[in-house]
């Protein structure tokens, strides 16, 4: 068993900021049809927060992509592992992400999703690690920026472990 992983955001700071970003997304999509676009699995934690945030009536949808192997490198491909169920044309969406590293899977996901001729699509992620960034990507809504720190979770994991951690922390060196 290894080392708790060393807390670098708490529970509390993060649903702040969450409340935050929803009370934003609300003023912003007033009015609107919104469509939460939960980008698997990273995000069901966020989102799940998020969701509960935004005092409008939305509706929400997963998107499943691969972009990592069970190491803390991108491979830089991308794979839809899971589809809407729904479309999304005219709608206003907002893709919540975790974590923008690379930007290598936020620029595919945007392409095909424009794609699909929403009304607009804006971006919300809980974290940003800007020092990674292969390819440029508008963030409309930012949680937190962190270092060039591999991060687990709040929803975030190494080879699937840590989601359920309620913080978000770094791992321990192995
Ligand atoms: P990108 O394509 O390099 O921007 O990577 C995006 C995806 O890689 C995220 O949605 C995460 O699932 C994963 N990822 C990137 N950095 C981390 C990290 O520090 N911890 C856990 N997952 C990460
Ligand atoms: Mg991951």
């Amino acid at each position: 068993m290894n080392a708790a992983p060393a807390e670098l955001l708490s529970a509390d700071a993060i649903q702040q900021r969450v409340l935050a970003l929803g009370q934003q997304i609300a003023a912003d999509y007033a009015g609107k049809s919104l469509v939460l676009l939960c980008v698997l699995k990273g995000s069901f934690v966020f989102a799940a927060d998020l969701a509960r945030a935004i005092d409008l009536p939305l509706r929400v949808e997963f998107l499943g992509v691969r972009s990592y192997g069970d190491d803390t490198r991108s491979s830089g491909v991308v794979q839809i592992t899971l589809d809407l169920t729904r479309p999304i044309a005219g709608e206003h969406v907002v893709i919540v992400e975790d974590i923008v590293d690379t930007g290598l899977t936020l620029s595919y996901l945007r392409e095909q999703l424009l794609a699909r001729t929403p009304a607009s699509v804006k971006v919300c992620a809980l974290l940003h690690k800007p020092s990674r960034s292969v390819r440029p990507v508008q963030i409309d809504y930012l949680g937190f920026t962190v270092d060039d720190v591999f991060v687990v979770g709040y929803g975030l994991d190494h080879a699937e472990r840590y989601r359920n951690l309620p913080y978000v922390g770094v791992l321990p060196a192995p």
